[in-house]
């Protein structure tokens, strides 16, 4: 993905292949573009308001027509008890998808990922390497048009 924009066009190819009930890993330093890819996907599927990172809040939700999308970012989680405290064990439900940034935090409490995104940052641009881990995940990577 050379720029922005590209992580844009490839956001909108992803979006459709989203399905309810699936979580998705996005990881990647600080920086790499994960909630870049976030706004687009939001983009593709028709939200036109603001996408603000959830560093603080953890969590942003975003009920749309053909998509209940949960965004996390867990680079502050700390506490994996404040996990089901917080409500976050019950979004990860079958009608929710979960896009999670750092997932890396709070690996003893969350559940596995169907898909992996994993962004490198480049000399100009970034590298995005996708895993598919359930068969939720590989129907997903079938559908990407390329
Ligand atoms: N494909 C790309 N090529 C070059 N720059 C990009 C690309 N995608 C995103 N960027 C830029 O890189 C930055 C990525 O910021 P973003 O907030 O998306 O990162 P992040 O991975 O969510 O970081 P954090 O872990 O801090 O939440 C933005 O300034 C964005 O414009
Ligand atoms: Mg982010």
């Amino acid at each position: 993905m050379p720029d922005e924009a590209a992580t844009a066009d490839f956001a909108a190819r992803l979006a459709p292949t989203l399905q309810a009930g699936m979580t998705v890993y996005l990881r990647g330093d600080l920086g790499a573009g994960k909630t870049t890819l976030v706004r687009g996907l939001l983009q593709a599927l028709g939200y036109r308001g603001r996408v603000k990172s959830p560093t603080y809040t953890l969590i942003e939700q975003y009920d749309l027509p053909g998509l209940n999308l949960r965004h996390f970012d867990l680079y502050r989680f700390r506490d994996a008890e404040e996990w089901e405290a917080a409500g976050f064990r019950d979004e990860f439900n079958r009608d929710n998808t979960c896009l999670v940034e750092w997932p890396e935090q709070a690996a003893s409490v969350l559940p596995p990922a169907d898909l992996e995104i994993v962004f490198t940052i480049q000399q100009t641009g970034r590298n995005l390497d996708l895993y598919a881990h359930t068969d939720a995940g590989k129907r997903c990577l079938n559908a990407l048009p390329y």
